[in-house]
């Protein structure tokens, strides 16, 4: 959750430092600090809490700061709470070893009273210190050299890290290493960088490592050796990243979340031409054959908040074209439930990060009881890219706003083709179908294109929300599904309470909270259970509500019950949603900047949850 970047080369440090960190802030934003070295000078540390803004004025940008090596890091707090002192880097006492660090140590307790026995004492409540002297500690005990120093540390450690870590003796290196953590670590000429994420480094390098779990690496200027948890030296192949840097900029937009809703039509598009050609759905770059697919009975889709949503809906569409039974789960719920997998059953994991510490540790679960998986990733390299058995990859991009949105709808996405590809595999659907379900897919990106040349209605309504403190998504099927979506949403980045509600539920309780002036905003597309959402609509209208609706284009009569009406293009009910979400992404994010709001880095979340 933490962002981490390191650098020694030739250039200054400390800007590098502070921009890798800019592009790394959805990460955590509520303390920041850098350590940097000039030569053999004493290393500097500057850190204090607040978001990036207060360390870069505090160093005039980086440029008060001199030397070439150095680490920096955004914190997003697990232990202790945002403040300086608990922000990193963090430092032995003498300074023999200085280091950040992202996941989480879950044995710090017993690890720092045994260090405190040994005469060590601690200033700030954080895991990160404990690790710094644990590892100063074996460093002075045994043989003086870092990477052994590490390894022992390694061991002792349980939980999940990125360390970066400079030592006194060995200027101009950075020791790194990774459990469970994402880090990568570029190389160009005579430069070495290491960071939580390729945005990070994209404006210097594409040629990066990835480091794996239990190994360590030693940067130099422009080198990089990697060795395992026994110290021995191991090789590893150089990737080069194909994302542009401009892709993680803000291209003229004023935050980050407006310009990904408008890359939408674009990455929707990379994300179906990546596996169609010649009006078929080609799966050999996902690994799964017509045969394995015909032996499926159950499908897991295990993720978490967004990307779980994204599952909700995907469970309607593969159950509507093909015979297999979907379970979707809360990955942070299914990695605990005691429970034996259906050994013909294909566990899916969805993630944009490819890190969340649940949805990998539900992957791994899956494997362990020797069952497929599939994961549906964004980030290439990531963990659960590496150790899915398949992978589908969505091309959205790098997503720099917390609040996702081109990861959700290519996820979607690829979860219809997905669907498609089984249904034909195991003859579940005609050819006919399928090349109409498919040109159906195909004219998502233009949909949605034209949705977002019609913003200035919803940039009025959202008016209407800023002042308003609770609201209510209903509908029913893949309405009910993108209506978890809108709500999380509004709540997300505009801290207005809001809950969704399958429509056929409010009965069941949720209509007692409805009176005067509530918000409640329906999703209406699914043909067949449009009456009777209209029903909960008046029931909850009759109450006091002020009702507003996503519909198709053409069902004008809705305007009699709701408010406002918000008009999507006609599609195929199976992907409606691809659809209805985007005026809900819309309102939030304007609701969210009339209430003057940090959209792009909403309160007390991250980007990335890599800890549970
Ligand atoms: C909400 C949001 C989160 C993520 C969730 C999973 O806007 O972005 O709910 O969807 O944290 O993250 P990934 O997809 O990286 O596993």
């Amino acid at each position: 959750m933490c962002g981490i970047v390191g650098f020694t080369g030739t250039e200054q440090a400390a800007p590098i430092l502070l921009d890798g960190l800019s592009k790394l802030e959805y990460r955590g934003y509520d303390s920041a600090g850098i350590a940097v070295r000039d030569g053999e000078k004493e290393t500097e540390i500057i850190k204090e809490k607040g978001k990036l803004k207060v360390l870069a004025e505090m160093t005039n940008q980086g440029k008060a700061v001199k030397g070439t090596c150095g680490i920096g890091h955004t914190r997003w707090a697990t232990h202790g709470e945002p403040s300086a002192v608990n922000a990193h880097p963090h430092s032995s006492d003498d300074g023999n070893v200085i280091a950040v660090h992202n996941g989480i140590i879950e044995n710090f307790q017993e690890q720092r009273e045994k260090l405190i026995k040994k005469g060590y004492a601690f200033k700030s409540q954080t895991d990160t210190e404990v690790a710094v002297k644990l590892i100063d500690y074996y460093y002075k005990k045994y043989s003086q050299q870092p990477i052994e120093a590490i390894a022992r540390a390694m061991v002792r450690i349980r939980g999940s890290y990125a360390l970066c870590v400079m030592f006194k003796d060995f200027p101009g290196e950075i020791y790194c290493a990774r459990k469970d953590s994402p880090m990568i670590i570029g190389i160009a000429d005579g430069e070495s960088y290491v960071a939580s994420d390729v945005p990070a480094i994209l404006k210097y390098t594409r040629n990066v490592y990835y480091i794996g779990n239990m190994e360590i690496a030693k940067l130099e200027k422009g080198a990089v050796t990697f060795y395992n948890i026994d110290s021995e030296v191991i090789e590893k192949p150089l990737t080069e990243i194909k994302w542009d840097a401009e892709s993680a900029e803000k291209g003229g937009y004023e935050h980050f979340m407006l310009k990904e809703i408008h890359e939408q039509p674009k990455v929707i598009r990379d994300t179906i031409n990546s596996v169609v050609t010649e009006g078929k759905v080609h799966f050999d770059s996902v690994n799964l054959t017509d045969e394995e697919m015909q032996q499926i009975e159950l499908v897991y889709i295990v993720a978490c908040g967004s990307a779980y949503h994204v599952g909700v809906a995907l469970q309607y569409v593969i159950e509507a074209l093909t015979s297999m039974q979907v379970r979707v789960e809360l990955a942070s719920e299914f990695r605990y439930r005691k429970m034996t997998l259906n050994k013909k059953s294909l566990v899916i994991v969805i993630s944009q990060s490819g890190e969340t510490a649940d949805t990998l540790a539900a992957l791994r679960e899956a494997r362990e009881q020797g069952i497929k998986t599939l994961g549906i990733v964004n980030v290439v390299g990531s963990s659960i890219a590496r150790e899915a058995d398949n992978v589908f990859y969505t091309l959205a991009g790098p997503e720099i706003s917390v609040a996702t949105t081109k990861a959700y709808s290519t996820q979607l996405v690829a979860g219809y083709l997905l669907a498609l590809q089984f249904a034909k595999a195991r003859n579940e659907i005609d050819d006919e179908k399928y090349q109409m379900l498919l040109e159906e897919v195909y004219s998502i990106p233009d949909k949605v294109e034209k949705i977002l040349t019609d913003k200035e209605r919803l940039q009025w309504f959202s008016n209407k929300l800023i002042n308003v403190s609770d609201s209510f998504f209903i509908g029913r099927g893949i309405d009910y599904a993108i209506g978890m979506e809108g709500s999380l949403k509004l709540k997300e980045i505009s801290y207005i309470h809001s809950e969704a509600y399958a429509a056929g539920e409010l009965k069941h309780g949720p209509i007692s909270l409805i009176e005067n002036g509530t918000i409640v905003i329906s999703v209406v597309t699914q043909t067949g259970l449009i009456e009777k959402t209209i029903s909960n609509m008046v029931e909850v209208k009759s109450r006091g509500a002020k009702v507003m609706a996503v519909t198709t284009t053409g069902n004008y009569f809705l305007e009699d019950t709701a408010e406002f009406v918000c008009y999507v293009p006609q599609i195929d009910p199976l992907f409606a949603g691809s659809l209805s979400v985007i005026p809900l992404q819309l309102l939030s994010y304007y609701v969210s900047i009339g209430k003057g709001f940090d959209v792009d880095k909403p309160r007390n979340l991250a980007k990335s949850v890599t800890v549970e």
